[in-house]
């Protein structure tokens, strides 16, 4: 083939290649919308648009949003990435390492060791928002950034880089996680968080807008045949200590959501996302848990 030919041919090729991801983008458009909307009030995804139309600026870049999310992941890798992102180590029963997480050397006022220091609620916060949210002040305060922005703005492929350490070294867990579990992570960054300033008054940790009538059936119907009718047949605590399901309601509604949402890692403790309930049940139940014994 003459040089000419041969570069027409190749032009060929990308044209036709662009037009394949156009038309699988514009079907993508059409389709599949994220696992039942888990964002929430933000959670607008896809398009409505009608097929045929030439898609509008705004439409446009909700097709550049969407594609650069990736493929919408099943709810229960999402919810095995909330259980990860809660206790990898006790979700993925592996042994813990001996040392401190790297970049715990980074900071100074979280006094913790070992297998806490691992877990990435413990750097980056139950609420998804570090120093930014309820980790601003007390014992667990680290300085380090939250997840939420990270998890809004870039890609599940970028997502999945970090926990790589892509983006420093010293945030590399593939040593310590297999692939479906670093991807699982991703996915819960990319598709499972949420924004917790709209659902939980930080100041005095009740949540906004649940509803503890509706929050006691639910509970009744799944929590009650572990947790007891009155929240005190599991003590997580101990017995001077006493720490039940209406305990961690109360003290920590942020680490109340995340279990309820995703599961207890590790456990047999169904996640809610999993069950098909949406965000105003597990408010519900938030509401309903905090009337219980502490
Ligand atoms: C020892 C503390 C620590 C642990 C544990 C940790 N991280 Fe991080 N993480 C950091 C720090 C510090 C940064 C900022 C790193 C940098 O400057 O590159 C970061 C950055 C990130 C970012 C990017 C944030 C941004 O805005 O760019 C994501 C996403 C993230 N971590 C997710 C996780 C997940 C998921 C886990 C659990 C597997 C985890 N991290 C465990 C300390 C931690
Ligand atoms: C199949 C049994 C089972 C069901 C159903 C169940 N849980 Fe749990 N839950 C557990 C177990 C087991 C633990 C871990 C106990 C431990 O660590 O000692 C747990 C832990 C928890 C914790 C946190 C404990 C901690 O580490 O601080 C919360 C909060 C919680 N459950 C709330 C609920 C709520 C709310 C429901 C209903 C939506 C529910 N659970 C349903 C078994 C269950």
């Amino acid at each position: 083939m003459s040089k000419k030919g041969y570069l027409l041919a190749v032009l060929g090729v990308l044209v036709l290649v662009a037009g394949v991801l156009i038309l699988g983008a514009c079907t993508g458009a059409q389709g599949t919308q994220g696992p039942q909307g888990e964002r929430g009030p933000q959670g607008e995804r896809g398009l409505q648009g009608s097929p045929g139309t030439t898609p509008s600026q705004a439409e446009l870049k909700a097709l550049i949003a969407e594609v650069l999310r990736g493929t919408p992941s099943t709810v229960a890798a999402i919810a095995r990435g909330g259980r990860l992102y809660d206790n990898w180590v006790e979700e993925t029963k592996a042994t813990a390492p001996a040392s401190n997480q790297p970049l715990w050397a980074l900071q100074t006022t979280n006094a913790r060791t070992g297998i806490d220091t691992w877990r990435c609620k413990e750097c980056h916060g139950w609420d998804y928002k570090g120093k930014g949210g309820a980790y601003s002040k007390g014992s667990h305060y680290t300085g380090f950034v939250g997840v939420y922005d990270a998890g809004t703005s870039k890609s599940q492929e970028q997502l999945l880089g970090i926990l790589k350490g892509a983006t420093n070294a010293r945030h590399d867990f593939s040593q310590v996680l297999d692939e479906q579990s670093l991807n699982e992570l991703a996915a819960f960054l990319s598709q499972g968080l949420i924004n917790e300033t709209a659902y939980i008054d930080y100041a005095t940790k009740k949540p906004i807008g649940g509803t503890a009538t509706n929050g006691a059936q639910l509970y009744s119907g799944v929590c009650a045949a572990c947790h007891g009718a009155d929240g005190k047949q599991i003590n997580f605590g101990s017995a001077e200590e006493p720490e039940y399901v209406g305990t961690v309601a109360a003290d920590n509604p942020w680490e109340f959501l995340n279990k309820v949402r995703y599961g207890q890692p590790g456990t047999t403790m169904p996640s809610g996302l999993v069950s098909g309930w949406n965000l105003q049940n597990v408010m519900d139940v938030l509401a309903y848990a905090q009337t219980l014994s502490q």
